[in-house]
């Protein structure tokens, strides 16, 4: 494994693109959008930034970490060496399936193709592949980095020795991978989404303020960040989405998404990333 390409630069993306590249490997980060390719190697550098201030990195290995991040505006050339591809884009079923069509016939063959998706089925995603075994859930956490979590999600049709790979790949780069089976939302998002869903509610029905639920769980349930600001973090349109995966998956108006959440997302209003949602950045 020396080669790994990174489909999407977005809020993933460029993390998941940074943490390969600090760990050695070559990377290709590859975008169809050429402003969001840029926006990723700003953010990649403002972080490197503070892990060289924090004593993660020393200020020599910045631009190392840089230099082996290469950009594609296309799949083809993005692709075409890769051992391993994680794609990182836009949470919607139709639109993965299209890229894993597309990743299937231009990546080398025993290239693993893995997903970053936080709900969406593996097997799904596998079966529009020719190489279903070579296909996994690999789950990184926001901000990548940062977070120590990789949820490794083993599809219908996946391959006991990609797992294996996957696995072994997560702690190379300092992560705790965990083992899960593919079901709508995995562990972390069927866990987590119905808490922010609920959060939303109290906020629509007027429980509390947006501040007000956030300190109850930050100094009541001693989490870091609160619900309504970390659904800000993850992008409101990506909570929308995961939910509507859980709704649609288990069939059950457990999941169903808060009206406030709808409303949010159809108003352009998706959180950090365009500078408001339950809070103003
Ligand atoms: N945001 C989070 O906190 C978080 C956490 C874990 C997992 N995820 C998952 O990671 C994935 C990406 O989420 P995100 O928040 O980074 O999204 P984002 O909207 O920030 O970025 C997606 C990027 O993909 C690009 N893109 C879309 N279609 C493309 C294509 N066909 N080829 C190449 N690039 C394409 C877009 O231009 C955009 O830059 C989603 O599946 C999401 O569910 C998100």
């Amino acid at each position: 494994m020396q080669q790994i390409s990174v489909i999407g630069s977005g809020t993933m993306g460029n993390g998941i693109a940074h943490v390969f590249a600090q760990y050695g490997f070559q990377v290709s980060l590859v975008d169809t959008d050429a402003g969001a390719l840029e926006r990723a190697l700003v953010t990649i550098a403002g972080n490197l930034d503070r892990q060289s201030g924090a004593g993660v990195i020393t200020g020599a290995a910045k631009q190392a970490i840089l230099d082996r991040i290469s950009l594609h505006a296309s799949l083809g050339p993005g692709v075409r060496e890769a051992d391993l591809v994680v794609e990182a884009i836009t949470e919607n079923e139709e639109v993965k399936l299209r890229a894993f069509r597309q990743l299937d016939q231009l990546a080398p063959q025993h290239a693993i193709l893995a997903t970053n998706t936080s709900s969406i089925s593996i097997t799904h995603i596998a079966a529009a592949t020719q190489r279903p075994d070579k296909v996994v859930g690999m789950h990184f956490m926001n901000p990548v980095p940062v977070m120590k979590l990789v949820e490794v999600i083993r599809g219908k049709a996946t391959a006991g020795s990609t797992m294996q790979t996957v696995v072994a790949l997560a702690r190379q780069l300092d992560k705790v991978p965990v083992e899960v089976n593919d079901t709508p939302g995995f562990v972390a998002n069927r866990v987590l989404m119905p808490m922010i869903n609920e959060a939303i509610f109290a906020l629509h029905e007027g429980v509390a303020t947006a501040e007000s639920i956030d300190t109850v769980m930050k100094l009541g349930m001693a989490h870091p960040m609160g619900p309504l600001q970390l659904a800000d973090f993850i992008g409101l349109d990506v909570c929308l989405s995961i939910l509507n995966v859980l709704h649609e998956g288990f069939g059950t108006p457990k999941y169903a998404p808060c009206p406030l959440l709808v409303d949010l997302v159809a108003a352009g209003k998706l959180g950090k990333k365009t500078g408001s949602g339950f809070y103003n950045y």
